[in-house]
């Protein structure tokens, strides 16, 4: 068993993850965002991706998803963390608030290439609940251990960028349902899938989004909030790392079982 941590904007280490290797890996799909740092949190096996690379330097739409994705499952990872930052939309998840994600609205269809399967075969994966619901109970009971309140459930709004949104786009995916937005979860999350590998999406609020905020805003709110929020965020890893079972018992595993035409 090992787990997979994809890092986000704010969050380029982790601390106490004692480093036994650096990985550099190429795929059939070209070159992760950077090296995979391999080593060991509470004695379970962890391989760390940094996804805008280091330093922070690939913006969300150059971002190889599927060279990254395929570097975890070829280095035998079968379970990723995935940790992002995300603007506010609704109001019950202020800057600073950790959001558990348990639902996705992608608006970068056609933008990026977001599948395996382009040209082998057809396949179709199931992707009504996108996270793993077993890592999303270990989340939530880990951060019961320890005491950092989460938001256990949000719906992320997935935008191809770089540019953030107008307030009336954001003010269009409020009322079809998003709670924050960001530019990363799509394709990494479906592509885990089909991979079978298992994913969960913690995103750290950072900002208001546009025209819920009367400020302009800047990549300076987004770093210093996830600054200050990233201890929490830390802990919350760690803890939930060391309670991550050696099996998986979800669905996730089995993704590709009747997927295929
Ligand atoms: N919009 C899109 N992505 C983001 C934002 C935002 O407001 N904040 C952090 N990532």
């Amino acid at each position: 068993m090992k787990i997979g941590l994809i890092g986000g904007s704010g969050l380029y280490e982790i601390e106490g993850l004692e480093i036994t290797k650096e990985v550099s890996i190429s795929t059939p799909y070209g070159d992760p965002s950077s090296v995979y740092k391999i080593g060991t949190i509470c004695d379970k096996e962890i391989v760390f991706l940094p996804r805008h690379g280091i330093p922070h330097s690939i913006p969300p739409h150059k971002i190889n998803y599927r060279a990254n994705i395929w570097g975890f499952k070829s280095l035998g990872v079968d379970r990723i963390l995935s940790v992002s930052a995300v603007g506010g939309i609704n109001k019950d998840m202020p800057p600073g608030s950790i959001v558990l994600l348990d639902q996705i609205i992608d608006m970068t269809i056609g933008a990026r290439i977001s599948t395996f399967h382009d040209e082998d075969k057809v396949v179709h994966i199931d992707f009504t609940n996108p996270y793993c619901p077993e890592m999303r109970d270990l989340i939530i009971k880990a951060s019961h251990n320890i005491g950092v309140p989460i938001n256990k459930a949000g719906t992320y709004i997935c935008t191809n960028g770089p540019r953030l949104e107008t307030a009336k786009e954001i003010k269009f995916f409020s009322m079809i349902g998003a709670d924050v937005v960001g530019m990363t979860a799509m394709p990494e999350a479906s592509l885990a899938r089909e991979l079978e590998i298992c994913i969960s999406g913690i995103s750290v609020v950072t900002n208001y989004a546009a025209g819920i905020s009367e400020r302009k805003l800047t990549t300076t709110e987004v770093v210093e909030t996830m600054k200050n929020s990233i201890d929490r965020i830390k802990s919350l890893i760690k803890e939930v790392i060391s309670q991550t079972p050696d099996s998986r018992s979800c669905p996730c595993k089995d993704a590709l079982k009747d997927a295929e035409l």
